[in-house]
């Protein structure tokens, strides 16, 4: 694989991005926004919520124009979230602050999604919120207004938990702290700020003062590493590789894969590090490299969480074993992505068991060609396409479709390297 290419902007910022924007006075314009079909669930849920948005264009450019949380309406039907949980958890936060009655679903995998981690914490600060089985599943039910802050422990680290309180906080009354057991992506707390809001953070406490208001504000998305991830992976893992992947998003709370990918023995380089709205980017270069097994676990989880399902793939390619333990949170992604990768990676020959919170890759066999099964999940669907890029012979992936949930054209950049 050779050449030069970009992948689409950041999912979690995208996300947060249309939803400051939303909150915010003022007009907000984003750049590189990620079309996928998370975010347009994002855009169609504000739009229903009274927000005039425009876009995304051609070049992926989002205009909101925000007039501060007074101006959100009740929508006048159910809010779909499709498949993201990004959606899901975040707006019930922000819901749960305003004072009308609305209703949230998604997706049969986003209805299997644990929902009380963010239903929980929201009714300790007042809200009237329900949902399946006592608050668990969507849809959810939000009767919102009259929140006040509290002092709130993460029992996991997650940034989606995390974040759905603090912009519950800021729309409710007096201080709201949010302590993690370890740092998760910090997207909300830098965009907050961009927006103009006040935060005290120390070490993995947060704390903001309800009623500050956000202004309006133009910002650029950095490319994602959870979608370059699995261009690194493969660039790292077959022969003569040579890429650069373009203005991708290095934030320290992200970037575990080039971490754990470097102490596995790949050839990586950040070149033209830069800042961007806030967040590093930079370029990143990958030649194929001989890798070893390595293992991964304790607070390096929530900096590489979504790229598991790359990182597997390197383990399988691998020589000697990989273990990631710590990861039980995987099981409750848009797949259980343990049983389905060590599912689907034993299809291709690879020797993977699976752990109550982990996985062991022994790596090292030859990988054969499989037809595999995407299980509905975009990322286990983009580690089958780089195991099948490895192995011998020809591969299938069912549904491979919904790569399109974070990775619109991913099979045609691919192919863009492949052919040079
Ligand atoms: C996300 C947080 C992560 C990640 C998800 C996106 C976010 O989940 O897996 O794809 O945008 O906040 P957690 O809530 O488990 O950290």
């Amino acid at each position: 694989m050779r050449g030069a290419v970009r992948v689409p902007g950041d999912k979690s910022i995208s996300h947060r991005a249309v939803m400051l924007g939303a909150l915010a006075s003022g007009d907000t314009c984003i750049e590189n926004f990620l079309a996928g079909e998370d975010c347009l669930a994002t855009v169609r849920c504000f739009r229903e919520l009274g927000v005039e948005i425009a876009g995304p264009t051609g070049e992926n450019t989002l205009f909101v124009r925000g007039r501060g949380p007074d101006a959100l309406r009740e929508p006048a039907d159910v809010l779909d979230a499709a498949n993201s949980g990004t959606t899901m958890r975040l707006l019930a936060g922000i819901l749960a602050g305003l004072p009308f009655f609305s209703v949230l679903t998604g997706d049969p995998s986003l209805r299997r999604r644990p929902m009380r981690r963010v239903t929980g914490p929201l009714r300790e600060m007042g809200a009237r919120i329900w949902g399946r089985q006592g608050g668990e599943y969507a849809p959810l039910a939000v009767c919102g207004g009259g929140l006040h802050g509290i002092c709130y422990t993460l029992p996991v680290a997650s940034a989606q938990v995390k974040s759905a309180i603090l912009l519950a906080g800021l729309l409710a009354r007096g201080r709201t702290t949010v302590t993690e057991p370890m740092a998760s992506r910090d997207h909300t707390e830098r965009l907050l700020k961009y927006f103009g809001a006040r935060l005290e953070i120390a070490g993995n406490t947060i704390s903001l003062e309800g009623g500050q208001q956000l202004s309006g504000r133009s910002l650029k998305i950095p490319g994602d590493i959870s979608s370059a991830a699995f261009f690194i992976v493969a660039g790292a893992c077959t022969p003569d590789s040579d890429l650069i992947i373009r203005g991708v998003g290095i934030n320290p709370t992200r970037s575990g894969i080039i971490d754990v990918l470097r102490k596995m023995g790949a050839e990586l380089e950040l070149l033209n590090e830069r800042e961007m709205s806030g967040e590093p980017v930079a370029d990143i270069r990958v030649k194929s490299s001989p890798l070893k097994g390595v293992v991964v676990a304790g607070d390096m989880i929530p900096r590489l969480l979504d790229e598991v399902p790359a990182l597997a793939v390197a383990g399988a390619v691998a020589s000697g074993e990989t273990v990631i333990r710590d990861a039980a949170e995987l099981k409750v992604k848009e797949s259980n992505r343990l049983a389905v990768l060590t599912e689907e990676l034993r299809k291709f020959n690879a020797a993977v068991e699976e752990l109550p919170d982990g996985l062991v890759i022994r790596g090292g066999r030859p990988l054969r060609g499989a037809v595999c099964a995407s299980h509905g999940d975009h990322r286990i669907a983009m580690a089958m396409a780089v195991a099948g890029l490895v192995a011998r012979g020809k591969t299938v992936i069912k549904d491979a479709e919904c790569v399109a949930v974070s990775f619109p054209g991913f099979f045609d950049v691919l192919n863009s390297l492949r052919e040079k």
